[in-house]
């Protein structure tokens, strides 16, 4: 069995970035900007070592073959709210490649993340790369895996922005097959399943939702 990888992109410049996010004043159009601009970091790193395959291009010095990665061979797949402007990242970078949403939710009293809607194109065979913001318990990751795996997917690999230690740990035992690319492993989880530091939740931050 493979050995699940866990790597955190904590650069100065992306730390920049999430001490953005956590600043309350920075208001919806700003905080998914930064979402996206993280994504693409992260998948940059997480993409950097995929297989290419060639193609031939006209260019001012007639046909040329170059390397391009084969985007039909890869899914991006969003976990509601949250995950969406990662999504729109990931298109605007890779616009060819499928996309699949999952409507998943936390109950507000137990914390147990519940499945509601799920939209996926063929995964079969193919490397999946599910995004979300924040990976807290890890249960709405691991459903968002359960239900990409039942989809047959080669691979996957998830993009998260913050996590903690407990749901990376949770995630890590349940699903050791999975790669997972996240920008800040913050300190831990509060009573109430929230990440400490982390920046509250992050689909009200994105968009303007009141508590
Ligand atoms: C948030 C977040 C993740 C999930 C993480 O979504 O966007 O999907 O919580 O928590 P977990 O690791 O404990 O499962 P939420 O359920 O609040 O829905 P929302 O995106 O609509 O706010
Ligand atoms: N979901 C969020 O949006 N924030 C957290 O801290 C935990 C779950």
């Amino acid at each position: 069995m493979e050995i699940l990888m866990i790597q955190e992109l904590s650069t100065p410049v992306i730390q920049t970035l999430i001490c953005s996010l956590r600043e309350s004043e920075t208001d919806g159009l700003r905080f998914r900007h930064i979402v996206k601009e993280i994504t693409r970091f992260l998948l940059n790193e997480a993409l950097k070592d995929v297989a290419l395959i060639s193609k031939d291009i006209q260019t001012w010095r007639g046909v040329e073959s170059y390397k391009i990665m084969d985007q039909s061979s890869y899914v991006v797949v969003t976990v509601l709210r949250a995950g969406m402007p990662m999504l729109e990242s990931v298109m605007e970078t890779l616009p060819k490649i499928n996309s699949g949403f999952l409507a998943i939710k936390r109950d507000e009293t137990t914390h147990k993340s519940k499945l509601f809607y799920e939209r996926l194109p063929d995964c079969e065979g193919k490397t999946v790369i599910i995004v979300d913001v924040m990976l807290a318990t890890g249960g709405s990751l691991c459903d968002a895996i359960e239900v990409v795996k039942d989809a047959k997917a080669k691979r996957i690999i998830a993009l998260n922005i913050i996590g903690a230690p407990e749901g990376l740990a949770f995630v890590q035992n349940t699903h050791p097959d999975v790669d997972i690319f996240i920008s800040q492993i913050d300190e831990n989880l509060n009573e109430n399943k929230y990440i400490i530091p982390g920046l509250g939740d992050a689909g009200d931050r994105e968009y303007n939702t009141p508590e």
